[in-house]
């Protein structure tokens, strides 16, 4: 299982993200939010000084914008919310000029949805909060979602992401996964990489 750590909490804190960067983490999860598809709206200082590969999370209405605005950090995966967007493969394919392709379920969203398009996307994120905001507390209903997954990779080459309230608790439930994507129990605490040794001994 890879780490993917969330900056959202420290978007503007520079000498923070620097830290993670250097950090063991093996993604940082770049969280995009449009003050539309979300009540927030994020705003990122010049990030194009990150050496660690980037895992973007669009939490927006307009996809296709963000994904111009964003392809300069050349992220390797890029994903979007299922939830309010129509034409999905036509969405997937233009992603797919710049990145790997992710799409994002909500936690109240059925798994089954994503049925029609997994043989052409390289990542599922299961959210295991509401999108929007760090620091929530992760929704244990959403784990059965990855029985379903798990069968679907037998036949399928995807990964699974989780995202949203893991901490070293939550992430022993979180069996099979591929990314963990952890926000606060990195970001809140001084030492970055004692957070991210205690969630790679407890899984
Ligand atoms: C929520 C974001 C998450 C979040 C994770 O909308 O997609 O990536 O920042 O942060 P924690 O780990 O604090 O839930
Ligand atoms: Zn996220």
């Amino acid at each position: 299982m890879l780490i993917s750590t969330s900056i959202l909490k420290i978007q503007n804190d520079l000498e923070k993200i620097k830290k993670i960067d250097q950090s063991s983490t093996d993604y940082i999860h770049f969280d995009v939010m449009d003050g539309q598809f979300v009540p927030a709206k994020t705003e990122y200082p010049d990030l194009s000084f990150l050496q660690k590969p980037i895992d973007l999370h669009l939490m927006v209405q307009d996809v296709k914008s963000y994904v111009l605005n964003y392809q300069s950090l050349h992220p390797v995966y890029i994903t979007f919310p299922y939830e309010k967007h129509d034409h999905l493969l036509d969405l997937i394919s233009f992603v797919r000029k710049y990145a790997k392709v992710g799409i994002a379920i909500s936690p109240k969203t059925d798994v089954e949805v994503l049925r029609p398009y997994i043989d052409q996307i390289d990542l599922v994120l299961v959210m295991s909060v509401e999108p929007g905001k760090g620091g929530q507390p992760f929704q244990k209903e959403v784990l059965q979602k990855l029985d379903t997954l798990k069968e679907w990779q037998k036949q399928f080459s995807f990964v699974i992401e989780m995202d949203g309230g893991i901490n070293e608790e939550t992430i022993s439930l979180c069996r099979g996964i591929d990314f963990a994507v952890v926000g606060s129990f990195i970001t809140d605490f001084e030492d970055p990489e004692e957070q991210i040794s205690k969630i790679k001994k407890a899984n």
